[in-house]
């Protein structure tokens, strides 16, 4: 394999995605092409409604396209299984959801502690301290025991960031990660991230509406009328 396979960690290639309504289609993308390779930090803006969430399901196999291609690590996602699919989601990406996702009957610890549980990776005390680790990064050490519905809004926000960080992941994909947080803590997290792209080469997509955030990725990309342009 080329140098230039191996460093794409993510890619799509004319993706469309259209969403029916009852009589009514919405064509939400409509032929986006994206590479992203090995330590690339990439923005995606746009209008709300425009399709960024639709996108990064979709880069992450969260959801399959109506046409188009799209690979993790080099695989084809339409060639892989559920399960599969799931398993490489779980060893290679982050996924930081706009509305946090997080399992309302476990704990913060529990739930950033999850992924390393379901990758078999290692045992339930190593995955407990790394959870507990990160969760003070995050400025969540005081709150290992409280339910998502005990954390305040950002802190949920806070906690979704620290169960996509944990695995130390090939890529992070990030929805509107910083919606809900100070200007200060929204710094502190974003900082996370970079950390991880310096340690570990890890490659970031991040949707914000942060113009500020957005300036300090690599690139920039806007998200119109269901096409991806360079920012
Ligand atoms: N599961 C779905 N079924 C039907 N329509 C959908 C579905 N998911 C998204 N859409 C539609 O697709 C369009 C894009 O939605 P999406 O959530 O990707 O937008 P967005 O850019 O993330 O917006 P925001 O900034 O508000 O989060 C919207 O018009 C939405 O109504
Ligand atoms: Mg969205």
């Amino acid at each position: 394999m080329s140098d230039q396979l191996t460093d794409q960690v993510l890619s799509c290639v004319d993706l469309y995605k259209s969403f029916a309504e009852g009589d009514l289609q919405v064509d939400v993308l409509r032929g986006v092409n994206l590479q992203v390779t090995r330590g690339e930090s990439i923005a995606i803006m746009g209008t709300s409604g425009s399709g960024k969430s639709t996108l990064l399901h979709l880069l992450a196999g969260l959801d399959l396209p109506n046409k188009g291609e799209t690979t993790i690590v080099g695989k084809k996602t339409s060639t892989l299984t559920d399960a599969e699919r799931g398993k490489l989601r779980n060893e290679s990406l982050g996924f930081i959801y706009q509305f946090h996702h997080l399992l309302p009957e476990f704990t913060a610890l529990e739930n950033v502690a999850m992924p390393l549980l379901i990758s078999d990776n290692c045992d339930a005390n190593e995955a407990a301290m790394s959870a507990r680790e990160i969760l003070e990064k995050v400025g969540l050490g005081e709150r290992l025991e409280h339910k998502p519905g005990e954390l305040s809004g950002g802190e949920r926000q806070r906690a979704a960031i620290a169960r996509a960080l944990v695995t130390r992941p090939e890529c992070i994909l990030a929805d509107e990660p910083t919606g809900n947080l100070d200007e200060k803590t929204a710094d502190q997290v974003f900082n996370l991230m970079l950390e991880l792209k310096q340690d570990v080469g890890t490659s970031l997509i991040m949707v914000t509406h942060n113009l500020s955030l957005a300036e300090k990725m690599d690139k920039t990309y806007q998200l119109h009328d269901g096409l991806l342009e360079a920012h």
